[in-house]
């Protein structure tokens, strides 16, 4: 799994590096198996696309240099916590192309290295020096944690699109939100700055689990570098099972997921296959394209330049991503 290596990547490799530095920056004595275990955590890639985001949003409002490798670091930690927890909630064994820390180790050393790691993000966010930064920190991972609770226990909402957007509002929107907000909280911004920040970060973290969710129909396990076809197999219905309900309301197959029941494997390849050859995809991917241009809009508000020519691309990026 790689690094985004695109135009706008140049831009910020160099404060990039000192986010990865600070990441691995170890806090004193710690047992040689975590110590190993983040490590490993650490180097397996990624695309590192919440700290470019935030490295590219703080050199566009022009925000202290170190108070923004210091965040992008603080929200790549935090993402790193909650794809450990993820995966071993999910039963995953593959991510970014490697065995998950969940298939190699028992879960309660797995569960702590995710607590420990958390822990990490939470210093690295106190370290920026705001507290209304560290509140909202917090606060992103109370609503992230609400929204994988959500998943597990369902949602009370009957209407699946809506229970859908909740759930990618909560589980990933909001971390995109506090990239770009938290850039403008530590600059002080002004109200229009302040709200317009927070709508790019949160739209085009819409986009990206739209695209994440399709990926999973229609990707390549080599090529995305984690188990495809997995929502639907652990009942989780996303936009394109949401599409193909709108379009087909009487496929007994997926009414059965929706019910909580399992199909066969016969029968669950062959629902995926409708799914992925139906418009169900495009659909899904248009929608996706609709937040990104509401996204873009939000930058009109933003100080002109590079940087945010940068994010006009970055946006572009989500929507084409393939992995
Ligand atoms: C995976 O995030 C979890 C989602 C919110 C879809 P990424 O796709 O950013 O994962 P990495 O960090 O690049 O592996
Ligand atoms: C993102 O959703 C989960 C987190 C917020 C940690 P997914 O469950 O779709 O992420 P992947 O597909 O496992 O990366
Ligand atoms: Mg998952
Ligand atoms: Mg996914």
């Amino acid at each position: 799994m790689q690094q985004i290596k695109t135009p706008f990547f140049d831009l910020i490799e160099n404060d990039l590096n000192r986010v990865e530095d600070l990441m691995r920056a170890s806090s004193g004595d710690i047992h040689l198996n975590l110590d190993e275990a983040i490590f490993q955590l650490l180097s397996s890639g990624g695309k590192r696309i919440r700290p470019t985001l935030t490295l590219l949003a703080g050199a566009m409002l022009e925000t202290e240099s170190q108070k923004c490798v210091t965040l992008a670091a603080a929200i790549e930690m935090l993402h790193t916590a909650t794809l450990v927890h993820d995966d071993l909630i999910d039963g995953a064994g593959l991510r970014r192309g490697n065995p998950t820390l969940n298939s190699k180790w028992p879960v309660g050393a797995t569960v702590l290295t995710g607590d420990y790691v958390f822990a990490r993000a939470a210093r690295l966010a106190a370290d920026t020096g705001s507290n209304d930064l560290m509140k909202i920190f917090a606060e992103t991972l109370m609503i992230m944690v609400n929204g994988e609770i959500t998943q597990l226990f369902g949602s009370n909402h009957k209407d699946y699109r809506q229970a859908y957007f909740e759930r990618i509002n909560a589980k990933t929107a909001s971390l995109f939100e506090l990239t770009t907000y938290g850039i403008a909280l530590l600059n002080e911004s002004d109200e229009t700055t302040l709200q317009a920040m927070r709508a790019f970060g949160f739209e085009i973290g819409i986009a990206f689990q739209i695209v994440d969710d399709i990926l999973d129909f229609i990707g390549v396990e080599q090529m995305v570098g984690k188990p495809v076809a997995s929502d639907l197999r652990h009942g989780l219905i996303t936009l394109p099972a949401v599409l193909y309900n709108e379009t087909n309301p009487a496929d007994n197959s997926l009414l059965q997921i929706f019910n909580g029941q399992e199909l066969d494997e016969d029968e669950f390849h062959a629902l995926i296959d409708k799914i992925r050859e139906s418009s169900a995809i495009d659909q899904a991917m248009l929608e996706a394209q609709e937040y990104i241009a509401t996204a873009k809009q939000r930058l009109i508000h933003l100080p002109i330049g590079l940087h945010r020519d940068a994010l006009y691309e970055l946006a572009d990026y989500i929507i084409r991503r393939p992995l």
